[in-house]
């Protein structure tokens, strides 16, 4: 047997406002073809749900474990109830209060959804994007989307049309381009075939705003590696850039000793003495930070840095999410 080719395609880059590019989406996917997208979150690289054939290209493009499972994308409550067996209440009050946007619903799968979607397993995630492309497309099609997010398996995720081109250029046909994501980081993914709902990966939908329609929402404990996963995206480590990456409570720490491939992340400006590396300011709020995150990891990546030095994020529940991606990204290192 032959191996796949590494390169099939030339990839074409889209603006998604450019007439009938909705409609070229939707018709590579309805020809069970792999389509990048954006999302509010990050890109995503969609295919039919409903074909294990089409969703085996987005394993193979990604170079994705067959264990961890895909994210089913809907433009409606009806649609996320053709591809699950159980909608219970909170379902109904989730998604009254947060969709469409970055949440998505651990539920009983339907026959509709192949195993290969859910890694075999008997649940799936369902979400309602709130980017008015990935709607449109949604809307053309006609049928749910599986789309992890656009990157090669256990790289940082595309928040710009460039980032999936450097990580999948040759890999996939299209890509529609719509510029910088609103959020930057991937959705919130809550467990709801538990006694109690539970956060599997912390995103911009906080414990707090969960709590605030659920009442009791529990955190999943730290995830291992050698366990069984529940939700394989709680690896350690994932999110990662090329270089190695560090978290610090000092950015300055590397003055003197950095050379101009080493890279500092931080919230405030690099001080007058400072010499040697590239110095990112990002914003100071977590909205702001992590609008911004993802797009500076890829700059780093692109022009080759060797150490990543990021700053530590604040305590509190507001820097919850992106504190779980920084642990990742430096896990192993
Ligand atoms: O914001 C997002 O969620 C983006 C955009 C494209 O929608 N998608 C995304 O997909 O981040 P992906 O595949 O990169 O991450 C999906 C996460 C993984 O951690 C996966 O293990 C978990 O969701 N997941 C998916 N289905 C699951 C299931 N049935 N049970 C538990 N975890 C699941
Ligand atoms: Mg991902």
């Amino acid at each position: 047997m032959t191996e796949p080719r590494e390169q099939p395609f030339s990839t074409e880059i889209q603006a998604a406002d450019a007439p009938g590019a909705l409609g070229r989406a939707a018709e590579l996917l309805g020809q069970a073809q792999l389509v990048a997208l954006p999302t509010e979150t990050v890109y995503g690289l969609a295919a039919d749900a409903r074909s294990a054939g089409a969703v085996s290209r987005i394993f193979e493009a990604k170079g994705r474990p067959a264990g961890n499972p895909l994210i089913v994308h809907v433009d409606s409550v009806e649609m996320a109830q053709r591809c699950v067996a159980a909608w219970p209440s909170a379902a109904g009050k989730l998604t009254k209060a947060f969709w469409p946007g970055p949440l998505s619903l651990v539920l009983p799968k339907a026959g509709l959804i192949p195993d290969i979607v859910t890694a075999a397993g008997a649940t799936v995630a369902v979400r309602a994007p709130a980017h008015p492309v990935m709607r449109g497309v949604l809307a053309e099609c006609g049928f749910p989307l599986a789309a992890p997010s656009a990157n090669r398996s256990c790289h940082v995720s595309p928040t710009r049309a460039e980032h999936v081109v450097d990580q999948l250029g040759g890999r996939i046909p299209l890509v529609l381009d719509a510029g910088p994501c609103a959020v930057g980081i991937e959705s919130t993914v809550l467990d709801l075939t538990g006694d109690t709902p539970t956060i599997l990966r912390p995103g911009s939908i906080s414990l707090g705003q969960l709590q605030s329609v659920l009442g009791q929402v529990e955190t999943a404990g730290p995830a291992t590696d050698t366990g069984p996963a529940k939700s394989p995206g709680q690896l350690s480590r994932h999110y990662s850039p090329r270089a190695k990456l560090i978290l610090g409570s000092d950015p300055t720490a590397a003055l003197g000793q950095a050379d101009e491939t080493t890279h500092i992340i931080a919230r405030e400006p690099a001080p007058s003495a400072w010499q040697g590396g590239q110095w990112h300011q990002l914003p100071d709020d977590p909205d702001g930070f992590a609008k911004e995150l993802y797009n500076t990891l890829h700059r780093c990546d692109r022009a080759g840095a060797g150490l990543i030095q990021v700053q530590l994020l604040p305590d509190g529940p507001e820097w919850d999410a992106l504190r779980d991606r920084l642990n990742r990204a430096s896990a192993g290192v």
